[in-house]
């Protein structure tokens, strides 16, 4: 019978390592929420055409996509990020006609993209992103920033680095892409086969080939800063006083163009310095994007946003050693002494009612049996259901840490459980210390 395991450049999450996860997202949830930013979930497949847009060059558009059709016509695409969903979605439900702009919208989920598999390079991934769409100023470019650097460091993480760095406007973006064609006019002949296509469409892109960045004309293409318009000079200057008055520390990398074909004005990421990090150290990226509001049929609306792998994050927690582990520990273990039939379970569910996290004893087990549960579980408090003391209709409870142990009356037990959990008041009678 054949053995099967996931699928290449995919990974189980396992119970064990999940609780990781849900530190991240309870974070994340956290943090949008006084950033007032609301949760957006869009599907996992689109029409192929939301990610797919003329004179896109990109690899992720151009190579790693993962494209099927079903009935031979439609041609759908699982998603490789989420920005171009959610600004379909804007559009397709008039975001921009009934509420205050900007939007602001983040997504946490599944990516999709035909990559070899490495560490930190996965193709299934998670990301965490934001985008904020509808209003365009420096302030708003600086608070995105900001918003994704205070996650990484309310992970407690601190081997990371910002770089930002500006493509300008359309008229910085075109009198650059004359000055590049012009730089690799001769040398085109010279670079790999899709850089010869990116010399036609989108000579930007030659900049962040993977095959030909070591080679010197590419070391030695012009600047983007030599281009940009007085406005676009401006604006970039803003957002960096902006990141200063915020205290976020950043470098401006001028070589800085991002692997996505949408952006415009300030692009940036944050890279980890960790020598464990390995390769792929990249743990977000964003930008400024100006016209994909327009290309879904929305008005002319600009957006900026971001999107941190998630695993990356991971790679650099554990590199660091910060514990992002949940410990799970049970509050309550309920015991269970002889013939006492359903009554641990519904004692159980009374506990679990109040807000306890509540694990019980279900077959007929020894005393030392159950008391190595109630260690694995962490329990801080036992309740235990003899046969005898429920013919009285009382349980015992013992509190843990301070070894103190008292019968109480089954209706009662949820204000004796109450007692171990709080502190006591001066002269109580509970017997806890
Ligand atoms: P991106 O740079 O393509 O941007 O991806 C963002 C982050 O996703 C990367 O920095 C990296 O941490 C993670 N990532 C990308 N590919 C993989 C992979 N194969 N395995 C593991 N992690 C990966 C975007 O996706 C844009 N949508 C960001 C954005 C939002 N720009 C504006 N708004």
């Amino acid at each position: 019978m054949k053995k099967y395991q996931n699928a290449r450049g995919t990974v189980d999450l396992l119970p064990n390592e999940i609780g990781k996860w849900q530190t991240i997202r309870k974070l994340i949830d956290d943090m949008c929420f006084v950033y007032g930013y609301k949760e957006i979930q869009t599907p996992m497949f689109e029409d192929t055409g939301v990610f797919k847009r003329e004179h896109d060059t990109s690899d992720m558009v151009t190579k790693e996509m993962y494209t099927f059709s079903k009935n031979g016509v439609d041609s759908l695409t699982l998603r490789p990020e989420g920005t171009a969903g959610v600004v379909r979605s804007f559009v397709q439900h008039k975001m921009y006609g009934n509420q205050e702009l900007p939007a602001k919208l983040y997504y946490v989920g599944p990516m999709f993209r035909y990559e070899r598999p490495q560490k930190g390079r996965q193709r299934q991934f998670h990301q965490f992103g934001v985008e904020n769409i509808g209003l365009k100023s420096p302030l708003v470019d600086a608070e995105t920033i900001a918003l994704g650097y205070s996650v990484v460091k309310a992970l407690g993480l601190s081997h990371v680095k910002v770089l930002i760095n500006t493509l300008g406007d359309e008229t910085s973006r075109k009198n650059y892409d004359i000055a590049l064609r012009e730089h690799f006019k001769e040398e085109q002949h010279n670079l790999c086969s899709d850089c010869k296509r990116r010399y036609e469409v989108n000579p930007l892109r030659i900049l962040d080939c993977k095959i030909d960045h070591e080679k010197e004309s590419i070391k030695h293409a012009p600047k983007m800063d030599d281009y940009l318009t007085e406005e676009s000079k401006q604006y970039f200057n803003e957002v960096k006083q902006a990141l200063d008055a915020l205290d976020i520390p950043y470098e401006v990398e001028p070589s800085l163009v991002r692997g996505l074909d949408y952006y415009t004005h300030t692009v940036f990421e944050v890279v980890s310095t960790h020598p464990e990090s390995g390769a792929q150290a990249t743990i977000f990226g964003g930008g400024r994007y100006d016209g994909m509001v327009e290309y879904f049929g929305g008005p002319s609306l600009s957006g900026v946003g971001f999107a941190i792998g998630m695993e990356r994050l991971l790679i650099l927690a554990e590199a660091e050693q910060v514990d992002l582990n949940k410990h799970v520990e049970a509050d309550v273990y309920v015991m269970s002494l002889g013939e006492v039939g359903n009554v641990p379970l519904v004692v159980t569910s009374q506990l679990r009612a109040n807000g306890y996290y509540t694990e019980y004893n279900i077959e007929p087990r020894s005393l030392k049996a159950q008391f190595k549960s109630v260690d694995r579980f962490k329990a801080k408090v036992v309740v235990i259901v003899g046969q005898d003391e429920l013919k009285e209709h009382k349980v015992s409870v013992k509190d843990i840490a301070s070894q103190k142990q008292l019968q109480c009356d089954i209706d009662e037990l949820i204000h004796y459980v109450d007692h171990f959990f709080e502190e006591c008041h001066e002269g109580c009678q509970c017997g806890k210390e």
